[in-house]
């Protein structure tokens, strides 16, 4: 019998300070309309000194733990996906999991594929939990990144900050993972960053083309697997995508809605009203977090997932959700997941609005001094997360946890 598995609970965190991209635009000399219409998002969050891809995964994970839903010593396989990790050999994960106090027996990884490393948590996660070899214990998947480009290209208003926790079971109270899901993976320069590099290199334009051609490979990919019964949009009944600005996620449900019409054998005629219809209804309401946390790379579906949940409370049970996840370089997933009973005792804890909505603002020449390399500057009193950052000593890095922490 095929095992019912997913996401039991999840946990985010993105750090306590935002710029406003319209301010960024008229310092740049960018119509600020551009940015928050043209690519569709206002404001980024910004990691401040004290604050790495390390601390922005354990103080999302922490976040989950304290639910008190998930027993450390029930974990046995933390995978943490990123691709700013903090060491060219030394995982994040192994950092995490000393702070968040794990048992020895759990294996530890750190994933990466660009954007698409967090899915490819979930799901080695999820196949792990299905086969058996879990024995009944939990995998935490962690997707946590800071993503940077450089001062005064395009593509610094993509730019963002966070992390997404998820604990991965077997009768989950969150969210079912369906088992059949499309793959499509090809070599493209879209999307790099050389080892010696801070912030990302990026063709932009030929980056949207490829998100955009994946999904459609995934699309077909996922119909032959799931030996589908129906167009997707009967389905589901909300769809998210991997976000790097929220207009990417219309350009990609424009895509998916087109692709499914021609596979029902549909005329085109009153595509385009579909479109903007399902956008409105199925698309646009869960991209909020997106909008005012930017791309956080691997954990930009989950803030999608978040979002959906913390909005939906109440309604969430038995409902269908589309994801799809690109990952530069590429690789793209297309799945699909039914909310638990339960789904929305476990959205209520999620604190994401409330987190968003406490962010201090900060002038751009703040925003500047944030983007230097880490470790210059210490929290003010009231500014301090769970786990910080404290600098290198030694070439070793190190982190505090408050003192709650076992
Ligand atoms: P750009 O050159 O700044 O912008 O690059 P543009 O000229 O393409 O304009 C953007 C939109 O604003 C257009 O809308 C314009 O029409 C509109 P569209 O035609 O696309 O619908 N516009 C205006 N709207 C209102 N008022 C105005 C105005 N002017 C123009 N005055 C680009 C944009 C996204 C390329 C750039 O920001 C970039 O390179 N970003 C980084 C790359 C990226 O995010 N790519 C997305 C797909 S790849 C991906 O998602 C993977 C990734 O997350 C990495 C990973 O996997 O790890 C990036």
């Amino acid at each position: 019998m095929t095992r019912t598995v997913g996401i039991d609970d999840l946990g985010v965190y993105t750090p306590a300070h935002r710029l406003d991209l319209d301010v960024l635009a008229r310092v740049r000399g960018v119509p600020p309309e551009k940015i928050t219409v043209g690519l569709g998002v206002r404001q980024m969050s910004v990691t401040p000194p004290w604050e790495d891809t390390v601390t922005l995964g354990a103080n999302a994970a922490q976040r989950l733990l304290a639910h008190g839903t998930v027993a450390r010593e029930d974990v046995g396989m933390l995978l943490v996906a990123t691709e700013t990790a903090v060491d060219h050999a030394k995982p994040v994960g192994i950092f995490l999991h000393e702070l968040l106090g794990l048992p020895s027996s759990c294996r530890t990884v750190e994933l990466k594929h660009a954007c698409y490393g967090g899915t490819a948590g979930l799901m080695l996660a999820t196949e792990w939990v299905r086969s058996g070899a879990a024995r009944g214990r939990t995998a935490l998947v962690v997707a946590t990144d800071i993503a940077r480009y450089g001062p005064g290209s395009s593509a610094e208003f993509t730019q963002g900050a966070g992390a997404v926790a998820l604990a991965i079971r077997e009768a989950p109270r969150f969210l079912a993972i369906d088992p059949a899901s499309g793959v499509y993976a090809r070599n493209v320069y879209d999307f790099w960053r050389p080892l010696d590099r801070r912030e990302a290199l990026v063709d932009g334009k030929f980056s949207v083309y490829c998100y955009l051609d994946a999904l459609d490979a995934a699309l077909d990919d996922w119909a032959r697997a799931a030996a589908l019964p129906g167009p997707l949009f009967s389905l589901c009944d909300a769809f998210l995508y991997h976000t790097p600005f929220p207009k990417m996620a219309y350009k990609a449900h424009a895509r998916l809605i087109a692709h499914e019409w021609r596979r029902a054998g549909r005329a085109d005629a009153t595509l385009a009203e579909a479109i903007e219809h399902s956008y409105a209804a199925a698309v646009d309401p869960w991209l909020a977090a997106a909008r005012l946390v930017g791309n956080t790379y691997t954990a930009s579906l989950y803030f999608c997932l978040a979002s959906l949940a913390e909005q939906t409370g109440e309604q969430l049970p038995g409902r269908s959700v589309g994801l799809f996840s690109y990952g530069s370089g590429c690789c793209a997933e297309y799945f699909t997941g039914r909310f638990a009973p339960e789904a929305a005792l476990v959205a209520g804890r999620l604190g994401l609005a409330e987190m968003l909505a406490a962010r201090c603002p900060l002038s751009v020449e703040e925003y500047e001094r944030c983007s230097r390399p880490p470790g210059e500057a210490v929290p003010a009193a009231g500014d301090v997360p769970a786990i910080r950052f404290l600098g290198v000593e030694g070439d070793k890095r190190r982190y505090a946890a408050a003192e709650a922490q076992p």
